[in-house]
Parts: structure tokens; C-alpha cells; sequence
């Protein structure tokens, strides 16, 4: 695949230091997912998926190793990824899966026409959310 379109993990390590340990949480990891393909990432409890993902939303800065996104390297949050928290505090629990997910993107007004919403709408349909 083109490594311009899509996501491209390279080598991705991620260690946390605790005062008294530290905790290898991802190793060596590869990986490419090409525009517009769904992945699952699926482990036991604790094996790194989370941590995975919030680096992908560069919510943690990898340890070492390298992610792009469409050809160019990924080190801050952006409206071009989206992640959903397992903890539901963080969602408004009085609107719907869609109207917290289009919460964000009307706020920075990057989501305008009625055509974008009805896609964005169809994904959550298509990945089961709604
Ligand atoms: N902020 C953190 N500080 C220290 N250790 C962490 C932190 N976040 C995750 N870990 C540790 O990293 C490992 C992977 O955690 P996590 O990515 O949450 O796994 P998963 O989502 O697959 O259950 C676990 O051992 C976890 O305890
Ligand atoms: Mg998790």
C-alpha cells in the first residue's frame, strides 16, 4: 500500500514509569491499516489496545518508534481521528452515540453539510454503535 494514504505504525514502543517500576505496555509494533479499511484490535485485558489507540490519537507520546497518517508524522490530537472512551463519563450521557460523535466536529465546524453528517451517521451504523 501507499504509505501517503492511510495509517502507518512503525516500530512503536510505549513504556510507563511508575516511581517504583516500569511498565512495557507496547512493543515493536507494526502495523498498516489502508484508507477506509475497519480493523479490530483484539487482546486480554491489559495486553496494550488502549494504549495503542491513545497513541494513534496522540493523547500518549510513543517512547520511541514512528506513526503516520497520510504521509506525514502524527504527534498531535486532531479532528482526522476520533476515539471513543470505554469510560462513558466523558460522552454526554443524555445525547445519542451520533450527536456525541458529531458534538466535536460541530464545534470546530468542520462537519458543515447535510451530506457529511448522513456518512458519519451511516459509519455508526456500519460499526454497530447506534
Ligand atoms: N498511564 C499509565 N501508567 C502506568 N501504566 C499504565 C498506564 N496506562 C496503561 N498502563 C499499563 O499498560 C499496560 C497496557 O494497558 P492498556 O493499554 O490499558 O491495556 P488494554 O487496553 O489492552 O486493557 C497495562 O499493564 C497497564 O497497567
Ligand atoms: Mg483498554
Amino acid at each position: 500500500m501507499s504509505t501517503e494514504n492511510g495509517l502507518v505504525i512503525e516500530n512503536l514502543s510505549k513504556t510507563f514509569y511508575t516511581r517504583h517500576k516500569s511498565i512495557e505496555a507496547l512493543k515493536g509494533i507494526n502495523l498498516r491499516v489502508e484508507m477506509g479499511k475497519f480493523i479490530n484490535i483484539i487482546g486480554p485485558s491489559g495486553c496494550g489496545k488502549s494504549t495503542l489507540l491513545r497513541c494513534i490519537a496522540a493523547f500518549e507520546k510513543p517512547t520511541s518508534g514512528r506513526l503516520m497518517l497520510n504521509g506525514a508524522e502524527s504527534s498531535e490530537p486532531g479532528i482526522d481521528r476520533m476515539m471513543v472512551f470505554q469510560n462513558f463519563e466523558q460522552l454526554f450521557p443524555w445525547h445519542t452515540v451520533r450527536k456525541n460523535v458529531l458534538f466535536a466536529l460541530n464545534v470546530t465546524a468542520r462537519l458543515s453539510s447535510k451530506a457529511e453528517k448522513k456518512g458519519l451517521a451511516r459509519i455508526i451504523i456500519l460499526i454497530w454503535l447506534a
